[in-house]
């Protein structure tokens, strides 16, 4: 999938972009997935753990494993979060054994797996029969508001390049239902889907800007990728789809969820 090298990047970076809606996403995918106190529990593609820590928080860092494939992001988690075994590797290939988790879990990763199948396949291998398999995506076509006026801004300055790498296009497994039927089609039964609605706030329009500069995710890598005077038109064209100057503010984001259970 396009993108998953656009996280090779600081944590810090992803903190201030999308690691800013983290937290609130990571709360309501816990309850979408009814972790149940006790559980052990992994999350797939960990990023610098934002979902790891409401984890730990509800069942206790030896109750919480956690893998990543970009070392900066599973190294930052490492750190934040000490007693969390953080594997380095893909969701395609988990250095876990079979039924080794109560429920896995999966928060905005999916849609940057480059095997997405398999690596659903493999969070079911891990989970024991009985659990839970459960993750989240972007509406990046939809109403992932940060993403979805970034890339319509992004269309209007350069409408040939926005339009290949524009998230709500490109993204697989970001439609309403397409979840389901990944999770159908790996086996899992009694497959619920849902939506999950994440906020974050800014202190002005430069708080939301400033990291997009660092290159981290794919909106980050065009942004630096356009010459200084697309880049400021970029700017005007975002701020002015978005409606907001220097005043404090806050966005919601959706994202579609999918839960299923193991089979056996
Ligand atoms: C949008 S971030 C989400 C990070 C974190 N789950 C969160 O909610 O903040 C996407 C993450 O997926 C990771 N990723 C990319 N390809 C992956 C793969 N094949 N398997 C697991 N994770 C992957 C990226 O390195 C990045 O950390």
């Amino acid at each position: 999938m396009p993108g998953a090298e656009t996280f090779r990047a600081s944590a810090e970076a992803y903190d201030r972009l999308v690691g800013r809606y983290g937290p609130s996403l990571a709360l309501d995918l816990i309850e979408f997935a009814q972790v149940e106190p006790g559980s052990r529990a992994l999350d797939v593609g960990c990023g610098p753990g934002a979902l790891t820590a409401e984890l730990v928080k509800r069942l206790g860092a030896a109750n919480v494993a956690a893998a990543e494939p970009s070392e900066p992001f599973a190294l930052a988690c490492r750190a934040r979060l000490p007693g969390v075994e953080v594997a380095i590797a893909p969701a395609e290939a988990l250095p876990f054994a079979e039924d080794a988790f109560d429920v896995a879990l999966a928060q905005l990763v999916v849609n940057f797996m480059g095997d997405a199948p398999a690596g659903v396949r493999e969070l079911t291998r891990v989970t024991r029969p009985g659990g839970t398999v459960a993750a989240c995506v972007w509406d990046y076509a939809g109403e992932m508001t940060l993403l979805r006026a970034f890339w319509d801004a992004a269309r209007e300055v350069e409408p040939e390049r926005g339009a290949l790498a524009d998230e709500g296009a490109v993204m697989r497994w970001c439609g309403e239902g397409e979840l389901a039927e990944l999770w159908s089609s790996a086996g899992l039964e009694h497959v619920r889907s849902g939506s999950l609605l994440a906020r974050a706030a800014y202190s002005g329009f430069e708080d939301l800007w400033a990291p997009l500069l660092t290159g981290v995710a794919p909106s980050g890598a065009f942004c630096v990728s356009l010459d200084e005077e697309r880049r400021a038109a970029l700017h005007d064209a975002y701020r002015s789809r978005l409606g907001v100057g220097e005043a404090p503010f806050e966005l919601t984001a959706r994202a579609w969820a999918v839960a299923g259970t193991v089979p056996g």
